[in-house]
């Protein structure tokens, strides 16, 4: 199992919006295709502290500068945690995170979902659309679209008819408390409300998973403070699990367990004691 090699592997990580490859409404894909990802979307288990995913002895090297972004990783993260990912600036954060939320494939190793290794799936798109919700430092909000219709970009892969992705856009923002900014375009909201935005958009599908790359990196430390508390908020609450990556201290321990990066390599795992 641990350590073996992924074929096929991209050069490069796609690019954070190539999440919303499911922005297109995509043509039906033949079954052979989708067929081991529909497992493992089906694989529920009734265990509320189930490992939802896990890195086993996860390798990641970049041919374009041989760089060698992650060093045998493994890592499981449980339904409802909320971890924090520390480290400094290249230590491989953002690839880790890349890995967690199918966005690019190991070099070395396996990705598992709920059990199932994601080495074998050819297309990780309904994986992504369904589970998994992400946040990134600079929010990608489509500027010509207001506040509801960007909420409502993930819901295009289902099924949803209009009048429901409406209303569950608008709940969306309300649960974020923007439901007086359901028509601004991006432009219109401060920098705070924009991340809030990308934080209801990335709940759209209920996703199991929210990923956040430095969701207050842009932030002053009122709105910082704020779309944390609004994480946490959705973690306690939702039991939406949630992995953090942050620079900042006092946003990692916000979470219960922080996961400490250096080199491409785990140095520290560690739970948190509760306040
Ligand atoms: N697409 C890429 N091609 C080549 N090297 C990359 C690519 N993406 C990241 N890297 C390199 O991999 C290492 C880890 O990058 P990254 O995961 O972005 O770090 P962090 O998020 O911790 O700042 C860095 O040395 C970075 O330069
Ligand atoms: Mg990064």
């Amino acid at each position: 199992m641990g350590g073996s090699r992924i074929g096929s592997a991209p050069e490069k990580p796609q690019c954070p919006l190539a999440c919303f490859d499911l922005l297109r409404i995509s043509p039906v894909r033949p079954q052979q295709q989708s067929d081991c990802i529909l497992k493992i979307l089906m694989t529920e288990s009734s265990q509320s502290q189930e490992t939802l995913v896990s890195l086993r002895n996860v390798c990641k090297t970049y041919r374009d500068g041989n760089v060698q972004a992650l060093k045998d990783v493994s890592l499981d993260i449980a339904a409802g945690e909320f971890v924090s990912i520390m480290g400094p600036s290249g230590c491989g954060k953002s690839t880790l995170l890349n890995m967690l939320g199918a966005l690019d494939r190991p070099t070395g190793g396996e990705v598992l979902w709920r059990g199932r290794s994601l080495g074998a799936a050819r297309n990780l798109d309904q994986l992504r659309a369904r589970e998994i919700g992400f946040v990134f430092q600079s929010f990608y909000l489509l500027p010509n679209l207001t506040a509801v219709e960007n909420v409502q970009l993930p819901m295009f892969e289902g099924s949803l008819p209009r009048g429901k992705r409406v209303d569950e856009a608008r709940r969306l923002l309300a649960l974020v408390g923007l439901e007086n900014r359901l028509n601004h375009l991006p432009n219109q909201l401060s920098i705070g409300q924009r991340q809030r935005v990308a934080i209801a958009r990335a709940l759209a599908n209920k996703p199991a998973l929210v990923l956040a790359d430095e969701p207050t990196g842009s932030l002053d430390s009122q709105s910082g403070c704020e779309v944390m508390e609004l994480l946490e908020k959705l973690n306690a609450t939702e039991q939406t699990t949630l992995v953090v990556v942050t620079h900042d201290e006092s946003v990692a321990g916000r979470g219960r367990r922080v996961v400490r990066m250096l080199d491409g390599r785990v140095e520290e795992d560690a739970a948190l004691s509760l306040p």
